[in-house]
């Protein structure tokens, strides 16, 4: 993965600061705030400068020079209304700053974190400047010039002593979800599913337990589901058992993520080509799950924490699976495949059996980009979770909200179950019908949770983005691994 930069906590006075850029928060308006007008005092200027082009919109950059300073020059960023800042504006300030600076200067400092003097601000800023940082580059022979080193924040000293925690919590959180990122914008010649299951095996260290299943013993197992999906490629399908037990454990939890390293529909080939587009990152959840494992140590996460990643790839083979076809998953319901491109629900449904049947398992939480109904009806920034228990479904959405990834509730209509059977089998993958699709979707995955606490989020919209954001770079955002480690950390104040 590629570096990012090392971020450092400094009480020293900003005109102290010996930085090639200095990046400066500006209001909307061009007003000044609180980080703003020590750099415009030094500067020589009374107020922002007024220019039709720079209006401090959120994320807004201009570059000044800043003769006689200390500084390279000052990088001023818009930080939008202050009536509607938060952490997460600010998160997102700093990452355009950062990556507006990325290839032409080596250190940085930033007021940012004088605008709202609290860990979490300050946390949200770190997590800013690291993720804006980030930029595809593995497969370039000639990888785009990266200078930048070092970002400091400044920040007040009666925040000194907790700052660098937050700085510090932020980089492992954000290390993550880069880790996710790579592997959603990996190309997927190069990244099947034996290669992700060796990367697993490669990432993670001796905190956390991999195990691979082979074909051989997905059929052994009876992962019918699975080994269903697999069969229309050359690659093999594989399943990845993580396990993270820290000592004495609050609770056990199963992340269970779709891991389809490139998804053409199958037979039910995906038509028009070009919707196959970014279906590279069809692994998307299991990316995210993935991510998160590689933090679970440094964070100390107080429970247990169980990874399946469902890998397969969907392709239209001669031995792949036909619609129409019936095929058993894991403990013994039976599944017509009406459709084999929606296969995400088929590799996972034998994970969830395979979870729910252990009874240590407290909750299941499975990360999927599932359907284009979920974008189609909330659009590409939220994902959508759907749950059968109130309290973790409440934990998710307090997780997303404290990480500034969104997350809408969409409903499970006891309705609309009927739709899901068929004449021949127990279920009908696709559902009769063509309405509410991400509902039916879940619906299906909810029949192998055997009554277990468990909530599905389909991150079909926010896992790939077309142009840089903020500080979500374009292609995979990583989206929502903040929000899974948010929720495992807080898992300790939500049990006993
Ligand atoms: N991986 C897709 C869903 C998807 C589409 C994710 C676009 C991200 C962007 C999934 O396997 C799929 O093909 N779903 C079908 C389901 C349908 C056949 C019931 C869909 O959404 O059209
Ligand atoms: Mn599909
Ligand atoms: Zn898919």
């Amino acid at each position: 993965m590629a570096e990012l930069p090392a971020v450092h906590v400094t009480t020293d006075a900003v005109g102290d600061l010996d930085v090639d850029a200095l990046i400066v928060p500006v209001f909307r308006g061009a007003i000044e705030g609180p980080g703003t007008d020590v750099a415009l005092r030094a500067l020589g200027l009374d107020d922002v400068p007024r220019q039709h082009d720079f209006r401090g919109k959120l994320g807004e950059i201009l570059h000044l020079a800043a003769p006689g300073q200390p500084w390279g020059r000052v990088t001023l960023v818009g930080l939008g209304r202050l009536d509607a800042l938060s952490d997460e504006t600010l998160r997102r300030a700093a990452g355009s700053a950062v990556r507006s600076v990325l290839a032409t200067a080596q250190t940085a400092a930033t007021t940012l974190t004088l605008v709202e003097g609290s860990t979490d601000a300050t946390r949200a800023v770190a997590e800013g400047a690291m993720l804006g940082a980030y930029r595809y580059d593995d497969t370039r022979s000639d990888p785009q010039p990266r200078t930048l080193t070092d970002v400091t924040l400044v920040v007040a000293s009666s925040l000194a002593d907790r700052a660098g925690a937050a700085v510090a919590r932020a980089g492992i959180h954000a290390r993550a979800q880069c880790v996710a990122r790579d592997i959603v914008t990996a190309p997927p010649n190069r990244l099947g599913p034996v290669e992700f299951a060796d990367l697993a095996v490669e990432l993670l260290g001796d905190d956390v337990e991999v195990e691979v299943w082979d074909e051989q013993r997905l059929a052994d197992e009876g992962c019918g589901g699975h080994l269903a999906v697999g069969r229309g490629s050359a690659r093999p399908p594989r399943l990845v058992r993580l396990r993270y037990a820290p000592a004495d454990p609050v609770a056990t939890v199963s992340l269970v993520g779709k891991g389809i390293t490139f998804d053409t529909g199958g037979i039910s080939l995906k038509r028009p080509s070009s919707i196959m587009d970014n279906m590279k990152g069809d692994l998307g959840g299991a990316a995210a799950v993935l991510g998160a494992f590689t933090a679970l140590a440094e964070l100390h996460v107080p429970v247990e924490v169980r990874g399946e990643l469902c890998l397969a790839e969907n392709m239209p083979g001669a031995d792949a699976q036909r619609p129409s076809d019936v095929i058993r998953i894991r403990g013994g319901t039976t599944v017509e495949v009406m459709n084999t491109d929606a296969e995400g629900r088929l590799v996972m449904a034998d994970a969830l059996a395979l979870s729910a049947e252990d009874d240590e398992v407290d909750a299941i939480v499975d990360v999927a980009t599932l359907t284009g109904a979920a974008f189609r009806a909330i659009g590409k920034r939220a994902s959508a979770v759907f749950a059968n228990d109130d309290d973790l479904l409440r934990q998710l959405l307090t997780a997303g909200d404290a990480a500034g990834e969104s997350i809408w509730h969409l409903p499970l209509w006891e309705d609309l179950r009927d739709n899901l059977e068929s004449d021949v089998a127990d279920l009908d993958n696709l559902g009769r019908g063509d309405e509410a699709g991400a509902t039916m979707a879940a619906l299906f995955l909810r029949e192998f949770v055997d009554g277990t606490p468990w909530a599905h989020l389909d991150i079909a919209g926010p896992f790939w983005q077309d142009e840089d954001r903020y500080h979500l770079p374009r292609h995979g955002t990583g989206v929502p691994v903040r929000t899974l480690l948010r929720w495992l950390e807080a898992a300790g104040d939500h049990s006993g």
